[in-house]
Protein backbone atom coordinates (compact mmCIF):
# COMPACT_ATOMS: atom_id res chain seq x y z
CA UNK A 1 0.00 0.00 0.00
CA UNK A 2 1.42 3.73 -0.66
CA UNK A 3 2.78 5.23 2.48
CA UNK A 4 0.38 8.23 2.01
CA UNK A 5 -2.61 5.97 2.16
CA UNK A 6 -1.28 4.07 5.05
CA UNK A 7 -0.12 6.72 7.13
CA UNK A 8 -3.82 8.80 6.70
CA UNK A 9 -5.82 5.78 7.47
CA UNK A 10 -3.53 5.19 10.50
CA UNK A 11 -4.64 8.72 11.77
CA UNK A 12 -2.38 11.11 10.91
CA UNK A 13 -4.33 13.27 8.87
CA UNK A 14 -5.28 13.89 5.15
CA UNK A 15 -2.94 12.85 2.23
CA UNK A 16 -1.78 15.77 1.58
CA UNK A 17 -1.25 16.34 5.59
CA UNK A 18 0.92 12.93 5.74
CA UNK A 19 3.10 14.36 3.08
CA UNK A 20 4.34 16.99 5.33
CA UNK A 21 5.00 14.61 8.10
CA UNK A 22 6.99 12.78 5.88
CA UNK A 23 8.72 15.82 4.76
CA UNK A 24 9.34 16.55 7.85
CA UNK A 25 11.28 13.13 7.66
CA UNK A 26 9.25 11.74 10.85
CA UNK A 27 8.33 8.67 9.18
CA UNK A 28 10.50 5.96 9.45
CA UNK A 29 10.56 2.94 7.29
CA UNK A 30 12.56 0.24 8.49
CA UNK A 31 14.52 2.28 10.35
CA UNK A 32 15.19 4.45 7.47
CA UNK A 33 13.69 8.04 6.45
CA UNK A 34 10.75 7.79 4.41
CA UNK A 35 10.96 10.22 1.26
CA UNK A 36 8.72 9.49 -0.92
CA UNK A 37 4.65 9.15 0.02
CA UNK A 38 4.25 7.52 -3.39
CA UNK A 39 6.38 4.21 -1.84
CA UNK A 40 4.88 1.03 -1.29
CA UNK A 41 5.34 -0.48 2.33
CA UNK A 42 3.63 -3.43 3.41
CA UNK A 43 2.45 -2.67 7.01
CA UNK A 44 2.49 -6.64 7.97
CA UNK A 45 6.37 -6.91 7.08
CA UNK A 46 7.17 -3.65 7.68
CA UNK A 47 7.87 -1.45 10.54
CA UNK A 48 6.66 1.80 10.04
CA UNK A 49 7.05 4.77 12.77
CA UNK A 50 6.07 8.62 13.16
CA UNK A 51 8.28 10.28 15.17
CA UNK A 52 9.64 7.20 16.57
CA UNK A 53 6.61 5.56 17.83
CA UNK A 54 5.46 2.62 15.58
CA UNK A 55 2.15 3.49 13.91
CA UNK A 56 -1.13 1.63 14.90
CA UNK A 57 -2.34 0.63 11.79
CA UNK A 58 -5.26 -1.62 10.59
CA UNK A 59 -7.28 -2.25 7.25
CA UNK A 60 -11.12 -2.44 7.99
CA UNK A 61 -13.77 -0.77 9.80
CA UNK A 62 -17.11 -2.65 10.95
CA UNK A 63 -19.68 0.06 11.91
CA UNK A 64 -23.21 -0.75 13.33
CA UNK A 65 -25.33 2.04 12.97
CA UNK A 66 -28.95 2.64 13.85
CA UNK A 67 -29.42 4.83 11.37
CA UNK A 68 -32.26 7.31 11.15
CA UNK A 69 -34.96 7.99 9.29
CA UNK A 70 -34.46 11.01 6.45
CA UNK A 71 -31.17 10.11 5.83
CA UNK A 72 -29.67 7.91 2.71
CA UNK A 73 -27.98 4.99 2.57
CA UNK A 74 -25.24 6.27 -0.10
CA UNK A 75 -21.51 7.53 0.56
CA UNK A 76 -22.74 10.86 -0.98
CA UNK A 77 -25.58 13.05 -2.45
CA UNK A 78 -25.24 16.54 -3.66
CA UNK A 79 -28.23 17.41 -1.88
CA UNK A 80 -29.40 14.91 1.06
CA UNK A 81 -27.69 14.16 4.15
CA UNK A 82 -26.13 10.63 3.90
CA UNK A 83 -25.64 7.79 6.96
CA UNK A 84 -21.22 8.65 5.94
CA UNK A 85 -21.88 12.50 6.60
CA UNK A 86 -22.98 11.41 9.92
CA UNK A 87 -18.98 10.08 10.36
CA UNK A 88 -16.51 12.05 11.87
CA UNK A 89 -12.72 11.74 10.07
CA UNK A 90 -11.76 8.87 12.62
CA UNK A 91 -13.96 6.53 10.52
CA UNK A 92 -13.74 8.50 7.53
CA UNK A 93 -10.37 7.58 6.77
CA UNK A 94 -11.36 4.14 6.40
CA UNK A 95 -13.42 5.11 3.19
CA UNK A 96 -16.51 3.13 4.72
CA UNK A 97 -19.66 2.26 2.58
CA UNK A 98 -22.87 1.15 3.58
CA UNK A 99 -23.11 -2.57 2.80
CA UNK A 100 -26.81 -2.63 1.38
CA UNK A 101 -29.39 -0.24 1.50
CA UNK A 102 -32.66 0.68 3.72
CA UNK A 103 -34.24 3.05 2.51
CA UNK A 104 -34.27 6.81 3.33
CA UNK A 105 -37.60 6.45 6.00
CA UNK A 106 -36.22 2.99 7.45
CA UNK A 107 -34.27 2.50 10.78
CA UNK A 108 -32.16 0.55 12.24
CA UNK A 109 -29.22 -1.90 11.90
CA UNK A 110 -26.66 -0.55 9.00
CA UNK A 111 -23.59 -1.39 8.71
CA UNK A 112 -20.75 0.86 7.34
CA UNK A 113 -16.93 -1.01 6.44
CA UNK A 114 -14.39 -0.75 3.92
CA UNK A 115 -14.20 -4.39 4.13
CA UNK A 116 -15.62 -5.37 0.57
CA UNK A 117 -15.83 -8.94 0.35
CA UNK A 118 -17.65 -9.41 4.06
CA UNK A 119 -20.26 -7.13 2.54
CA UNK A 120 -20.40 -8.88 -1.00
CA UNK A 121 -20.91 -12.01 0.90
CA UNK A 122 -24.11 -10.00 3.39
CA UNK A 123 -25.45 -8.92 0.54
CA UNK A 124 -25.27 -11.77 -1.85
CA UNK A 125 -28.74 -13.78 -2.52
CA UNK A 126 -26.74 -17.06 -2.60
CA UNK A 127 -25.83 -16.75 1.00
CA UNK A 128 -29.23 -15.86 2.48
CA UNK A 129 -28.29 -14.02 5.46
CA UNK A 130 -31.10 -13.81 7.20
CA UNK A 131 -32.49 -9.82 8.11
CA UNK A 132 -35.30 -9.22 10.75
CA UNK A 133 -37.40 -6.34 10.70
CA UNK A 134 -39.81 -4.54 13.06
CA UNK A 135 -42.59 -4.01 10.79
CA UNK A 136 -45.06 -1.41 11.90
CA UNK A 137 -48.78 -1.94 9.78
CA UNK A 138 -51.55 -0.11 9.12
CA UNK A 139 -54.06 -2.36 9.68
CA UNK A 140 -54.49 -5.13 11.43
CA UNK A 141 -53.47 -8.61 10.01
CA UNK A 142 -55.03 -12.10 10.02
CA UNK A 143 -52.79 -15.49 10.31
CA UNK A 144 -53.76 -16.41 6.73
CA UNK A 145 -51.60 -13.09 6.09
CA UNK A 146 -49.14 -14.06 8.05
CA UNK A 147 -48.99 -17.38 6.55
CA UNK A 148 -48.39 -16.21 2.94
CA UNK A 149 -45.27 -14.06 3.98
CA UNK A 150 -44.08 -16.96 5.34
CA UNK A 151 -44.76 -19.10 2.21
CA UNK A 152 -43.92 -16.09 -0.56
CA UNK A 153 -45.87 -13.15 -1.78
CA UNK A 154 -45.66 -12.29 -5.30
CA UNK A 155 -44.08 -8.51 -5.48
CA UNK A 156 -42.69 -6.34 -8.49
CA UNK A 157 -42.01 -8.26 -11.73
CA UNK A 158 -44.03 -11.25 -10.56
CA UNK A 159 -41.11 -12.62 -8.31
CA UNK A 160 -42.35 -14.63 -5.59
CA UNK A 161 -40.68 -13.79 -2.36
CA UNK A 162 -38.65 -16.97 -0.79
CA UNK A 163 -40.03 -18.35 2.51
CA UNK A 164 -39.76 -16.20 5.48
CA UNK A 165 -40.56 -15.88 8.99
CA UNK A 166 -43.82 -13.72 10.46
CA UNK A 167 -44.19 -13.41 13.96
CA UNK A 168 -47.23 -11.08 15.20
CA UNK A 169 -46.07 -8.31 18.18
CA UNK A 170 -49.24 -6.79 18.57
CA UNK A 171 -52.52 -6.61 16.32
CA UNK A 172 -55.16 -4.64 18.03
CA UNK A 173 -57.02 -1.86 16.70
CA UNK A 174 -53.83 1.02 17.73
CA UNK A 175 -50.87 -1.13 16.80
CA UNK A 176 -49.83 -3.86 14.68
CA UNK A 177 -46.60 -4.81 15.03
CA UNK A 178 -44.68 -7.71 13.38
CA UNK A 179 -41.29 -9.01 13.00
CA UNK A 180 -40.57 -10.17 9.59
CA UNK A 181 -36.80 -12.45 8.83
CA UNK A 182 -36.25 -12.14 4.77
CA UNK A 183 -33.03 -13.63 3.39
CA UNK A 184 -33.11 -11.48 0.33
CA UNK A 185 -32.62 -7.77 -0.17
CA UNK A 186 -35.36 -7.11 -3.07
CA UNK A 187 -35.93 -2.97 -3.72
CA UNK A 188 -38.68 -2.48 -1.00
CA UNK A 189 -38.84 -5.77 -0.30
CA UNK A 190 -40.67 -5.63 3.02
CA UNK A 191 -42.98 -2.62 1.96
CA UNK A 192 -43.48 -4.69 -1.44
CA UNK A 193 -44.58 -7.88 0.54
CA UNK A 194 -46.73 -5.89 2.97
CA UNK A 195 -48.47 -4.22 0.09
CA UNK A 196 -48.90 -7.86 -1.11
CA UNK A 197 -51.52 -9.02 1.24
CA UNK A 198 -53.35 -5.46 1.52
CA UNK A 199 -51.16 -3.65 3.92
CA UNK A 200 -49.19 -1.39 4.48
CA UNK A 201 -45.71 -0.40 6.13
CA UNK A 202 -46.13 3.15 8.53
CA UNK A 203 -42.72 2.42 9.98
CA UNK A 204 -39.32 0.15 9.40
CA UNK A 205 -36.28 -0.72 11.67
CA UNK A 206 -34.08 -3.28 10.64
CA UNK A 207 -33.72 -5.15 14.31
CA UNK A 208 -30.37 -7.77 12.76
CA UNK A 209 -27.97 -9.46 10.30
CA UNK A 210 -27.53 -12.89 10.46
CA UNK A 211 -26.62 -13.41 14.23
CA UNK A 212 -25.78 -9.54 14.68
CA UNK A 213 -28.59 -7.52 16.07
CA UNK A 214 -28.68 -3.93 16.91
CA UNK A 215 -27.71 -2.41 20.06
CA UNK A 216 -30.64 -0.87 21.95
CA UNK A 217 -28.14 1.17 23.49
CA UNK A 218 -27.53 2.83 19.84
CA UNK A 219 -30.30 5.70 19.69
CA UNK A 220 -30.84 6.61 15.91
CA UNK A 221 -28.05 8.39 14.57
CA UNK A 222 -25.53 6.70 16.90
CA UNK A 223 -22.98 3.89 15.65
CA UNK A 224 -19.74 2.09 17.40
CA UNK A 225 -17.88 -0.29 15.97
CA UNK A 226 -18.69 -4.38 16.22
CA UNK A 227 -17.01 -6.47 18.70
CA UNK A 228 -14.63 -9.14 17.65
CA UNK A 229 -17.59 -11.64 18.29
CA UNK A 230 -19.76 -9.50 16.24
CA UNK A 231 -17.62 -9.47 13.41
CA UNK A 232 -17.09 -12.84 13.99
CA UNK A 233 -20.79 -14.07 13.75
CA UNK A 234 -21.32 -11.79 10.60
CA UNK A 235 -18.21 -13.82 8.94
CA UNK A 236 -20.52 -17.33 9.81
CA UNK A 237 -21.40 -19.00 6.97
CA UNK A 238 -25.24 -19.17 7.47
CA UNK A 239 -27.39 -22.49 7.09
N1 LIG B 1 -37.51 -3.47 2.93
C1 LIG B 1 -38.03 -2.26 2.66
O1 LIG B 1 -39.13 -2.15 2.13
N2 LIG B 1 -37.31 -1.18 2.99
C2 LIG B 1 -36.11 -1.25 3.62
O2 LIG B 1 -35.51 -0.21 3.92
C3 LIG B 1 -35.59 -2.52 3.89
C4 LIG B 1 -36.32 -3.63 3.55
Amino acid sequence: MRLDKLLANSGYGSRKEVKLIVKAGAVMVDGKPAKDVKAHVDPDAQEVTVYGEPIDYREFIYIMMNKPQGVLSATEDSRQKTVVDLLTPDELRFEPFPAGRLDKDTEGFLLLTNDGQLAHRLLSPKKHVPKTYEVHLKSQISPEDITSLENGVFIEGGYKTKPAQAEIKANDKEHTVIYLTITEGKFHQVKQMANAVGNEVIYLKRLSMGRVSLDPALAPGEYRELTEEELERLNEPQA
